[in-house]
């Protein structure tokens, strides 16, 4: 089938390339030409485990194409994705001029039939808003001709991205007709492996589902959190009641791990916008906003436990930080709870020496005004002559690190474990001074 992507961001990105890998002929559109003549050179402007073979292989099978040239790439699909993106607004709404725009350059340039499929996350209603727009160029230019507008959410998990669209839990299609329903069943079936996994709803009801899964997810988190600091303040340990409560299978084991507070590209985002268009029914959204007030305070927690031993006054000190992506397995910086401890402890006259797998670069960006951060290249060298480390993202490589090298690099033996990484006793066993999160 042929298909067009707008957007190379991470999301249309990583679809155009496995849509590619289906067998589909796709070509990816983006208006930043500069993106463009990078992805034609073979490059990949964010880390992606597998993404980079991935757009190799299809790219030199002719199946994935990158353009800037609208016209070309309105031409190319019968089915025009929209993977824009949806930056917050001022008031933390869903900024939607991209999607419209996107819209309006497909209603500009086409010719024929078009199934337009919104799969950037987007507020509910944005799909009419789509269908106004394109409709309102069609009528402009004189010509009427058939398309049809479809909500089809992404779930994919940034480090696991490539997994989570070859293989989905599940596909959510929001249609309105019989026909689109059918291309878009064309185009997941190679995707569903033992059973069907596409779920056909109406479209309001498809953009609720994105934004109420990455809800319930950031409230299970916060839930967790405030469980953590409780067991902090009774004398419970928090890991010990996460497999009490998972158990249940009502609950389940999963994302119940408490930590410095969720990030990223997603959850904080859309948490916001949730609330926003609520507001706008004049429906307060009171577990939503708890749970986005929540984790503010989360980020905060780390940087607190090291002022509750140290003081207010930080200066001369140093403290090493393992881990400054939002999470594993990405370079993704947006939202990440690294730079609320290292703002923190820097605001306060601390330096902090710094190391990251793969975001050392993009972390370097986003902290290039903030002079008392020395990036390292080394994970133990972060911890030379430091007062304590702070672990604030669970990359593989600090699971099981030479305890006696960090304890003999550290001036202060102490660690802050805030993703309760490591057996507290053990630990302490081995001489160090040991703080997890909830785990008195
Ligand atoms: C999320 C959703 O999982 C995905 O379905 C959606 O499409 C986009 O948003 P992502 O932001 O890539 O994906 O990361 P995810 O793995 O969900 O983690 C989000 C944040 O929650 C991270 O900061 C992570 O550290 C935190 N988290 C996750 C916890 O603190 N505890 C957990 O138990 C799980």
């Amino acid at each position: 089938m042929k298909i067009t992507v707008v957007g190379t961001g991470y999301v249309g990105l990583v679809s155009g390339a496995c849509l590619a890998e289906m067998g589909n002929d796709v070509m990816c559109l983006d208006v930043n030409s500069a993106k463009v003549a990078f992805l034609r050179e073979g490059g990949i402007p964010i880390y992606e485990p597998g993404l980079e073979d991935l757009v190799r292989r299809n790219v030199q099978a002719g199946r994935l194409h990158f353009t800037d040239d609208v016209a070309a790439s309105v031409a190319h699909g019968d089915v025009q994705f929209i993977a824009v993106g949806t930056p917050p607004g001022e008031d933390g709404s869903a900024d939607l001029q991209y999607v419209l725009a996107a819209a309006r350059g497909i209603a500009r340039h086409m010719t024929g039939r078009k199934i337009i499929v919104d799969k950037s996350t987007v507020p509910v209603g944005t799909a009419d808003k789509v269908r106004a727009a394109v409709a309102e160029v069609l009528a402009e230019r004189g010509v009427d001709l058939p398309f049809s507008v479809a909500s089809n959410p992404e779930f994919l998990k940034e480090g696991a991205a490539i997994h989570d669209f070859m293989s989905p839990d599940r596909v959510v299609v929001g249609a309105d007709d019989e026909y689109t329903v059918g291309v878009m069943r064309r185009i997941y079936e190679p995707f569903q492996r033992t059973h069907d996994r596409l779920m056909v709803m109406d479209v309001r009801s498809a953009e609720l589902t994105k934004y109420a899964a990455n809800a319930m997810l950031a409230t299970r988190i916060s839930f967790m959190n405030e469980m953590a600091n409780l067991a902090e303040a009774v004398g419970a340990d928090i890991e010990q009641v996460r497999r009490g409560i998972g158990a249940d299978p009502r609950i389940g084991y999963h994302f119940l791990y408490p930590g410095a507070g969720y990030g990223g590209s997603c959850f904080p985002k859309d948490v916001q916008a949730l609330s926003r268009m609520a507001g706008e029914h004049q429906l307060p959204m009171r577990v939503i906003e708890a749970v986005e007030a929540a984790n503010d305070e989360q980020k905060f927690r780390l940087a607190r436990k090291i002022v509750r031993r140290y003081g207010e006054d930080l200066s001369g000190r140093c403290f090493a930080v393992w881990g400054l992506a939002f999470k594993p397995n990405t370079d993704d910086m947006r939202e990440a709870p690294s730079l609320t401890v290292i703002e923190e402890l820097t605001r306060r006259g601390a330096t902090i020496r710094a190391y990251d797998p793969v975001a050392m670069d993009e972390a370097a960006k986003v902290l290039k005004h903030n002079p008392r951060v020395t990036f390292v290249t080394d994970m133990y060298d972060a911890l030379e002559g430091a007062d304590g480390l702070v672990l604030v993202t669970e990359w593989k490589v600090f699971r099981a690190p030479d305890f006696e090298r960090v304890r003999a690099l550290l001036k202060t033996p102490l660690v802050l474990d805030g993703r309760n990484q490591y057996n507290a006793a053990d630990l302490k066993a081995a001489g160090f001074e040991y703080e997890g999160i909830g785990r008195a």
